[in-house]
């Protein structure tokens, strides 16, 4: 398949019975041109030799963290690094286990940890042991961690017993492995633009009104829509952030700044997001020189800032498809719903901002509402989220063309 023509994959193989399905998988992989490295943990090397997976790979097989020799060739850092993908096949009960709560004790799970590639899981165990609710929830936790399963299918099992266990065929976890760089790119035909970070409204040359957002949220809203192929615009305030891969970044500091980008912007791209945490009022007057602080008290009058988000969600000649945020400390609903409405928004995402559990943090969780319906985000990191998101925003934007 064309997806992976030149695409470098890990095979990881752990231990367990369907070891042997694994090699049928690398010659599959190798046949479209696909270049194979195969890692094997201990147990993995009881069911399948390193000398037969070397010889389909046509590379050495990676067994150890501890080997010196293999650390000289390439070691697991460079692998975590050079993998397009690592798919894991079979991905035995334990090994799940091990992946879930983030140990490095071997050097396939250390490759899991080290990587940024995408990971494709092909469980497989007696049925008994994939019915467990701590086995589920690990499949879950992993999922939620942007983790991709294929199977386990249903069927007799080596042991005798019959239910869902099976490790998916070979041709199944390649289709699979096809359809993960295939869905990476997915969203090529579509434009974003996104705002992120806070506004800084001066006082004077050296003072400034803003807020806590560090922009976190917006730019991995940015990165996940980017990954899968869409064009995607950021325009952003003072942040400390690196710009992802393949957006087009541009720096604003004002609210002011920022509705001119944003308003430009939005009539070129498909969908709007805005996730920034706009000022909503700015100093009427900015002095020219540096307040002294001679008196006791100071007056500032402050004059409201144009809403951009609601701007956008007005026009009425190449309208793109708007979703805001609402960062609300109560009533989260009901204000949500009511700047849905009022902003005149396709879609909201409503985050309890109360207690700093929001602003500048890792995690987060969503209440998107629109006007059909309503879904929660479980709390998780805000690269997860933001995918989950995308899925989301998607799936509204695909009903409304
Ligand atoms: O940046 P992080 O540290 O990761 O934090 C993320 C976040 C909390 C900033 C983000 O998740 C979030 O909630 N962003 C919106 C913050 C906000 O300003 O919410 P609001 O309820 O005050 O505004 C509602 C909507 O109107 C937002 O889409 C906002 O971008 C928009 N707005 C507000 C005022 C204004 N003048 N123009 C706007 O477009």
């Amino acid at each position: 398949m064309q997806q992976l023509q030149s695409k470098r994959i890990v095979v990881g193989i752990t231990g367990g019975i369907a070891a042997y399905k694994s090699i049928e998988l690398i010659r599959l992989l190798r046949k479209s041109n696909t270049e194979v490295r195969v890692v094997v943990t201990p147990a993995a090397a009881e069911f399948v030799t390193p000398l037969t997976l070397q010889a389909i790979s046509g590379n050495a097989v990676s067994q150890s963290l501890l080997d010196p020799q293999a650390e000289l060739a390439m070691g697991h850092i460079e692998l975590a690094k050079w993998a397009d993908a690592i798919v894991i096949a079979p991905a035995s009960a334990d090994f799940l286990a091990r992946l879930t709560v983030g140990m490095a004790n071997d050097l396939l799970s250390t490759l899991c940890l080290a990587t940024t590639a995408p990971i494709l899981l092909a469980p497989a165990m007696n049925q008994q042991m994939f019915a467990q609710s701590i086995t589920q929830q690990n499949l879950t936790a992993l999922s939620v961690r942007g983790m991709t399963f294929i199977g386990p299918n249903s069927g007799e099992q080596a042991c005798g017993d019959k239910g869902f266990g099976r490790m998916s065929e070979p041709q199944e976890i390649y289709d699979a492995l096809s359809k993960l760089f295939n869905q990476q790119q997915d969203l090529s035909h579509l434009s974003v633009a996104i705002t992120a970070g806070p506004t800084r409204e001066a006082i004077d040359p050296v003072r400034y009104i803003s807020n806590h957002s560090s922009g976190k949220m917006g730019f991995a809203i940015a990165r996940a829509f980017a990954k899968r192929g869409a064009k995607v615009t950021l325009i952003t305030g003072p942040v400390n952030l690196a710009t992802p891969s393949n957006v087009r970044r541009i720096d604003v500091t004002s609210a002011q700044e920022m509705y001119q980008q944003a308003l430009q912007s939005a009539i070129e791209h498909q969908l709007f997001i805005g996730c920034a945490a706009v000022a909503d009022y700015r100093v009427a007057e900015i002095a020219q020189q540096k307040i002294k602080k001679s008196d006791n008290e100071i007056n500032l009058t402050l004059i409201k800032n144009p809403d951009i988000i609601a701007d956008v969600g007005h026009l009425t000649v190449n309208r793109p498809f708007t979703v805001g945020f609402a960062a609300e400390t109560q009533h989260i609903e009901q204000y949500a719903q009511d700047k849905l409405q009022r902003k005149r928004l396709d879609m909201i995402c409503a985050n309890d901002v109360s207690g700093g559990q929001v602003f500048g943090q890792e995690q987060n969780s969503l209440h998107l509402f629109w006007l059909q319906g309503n879904k929660k985000l479980p709390l998780t990191n805000k690269n997860e989220l933001a995918k989950q998101l995308v899925n989301e925003i998607i799936a509204r934007f695909k009903e409304v063309q």
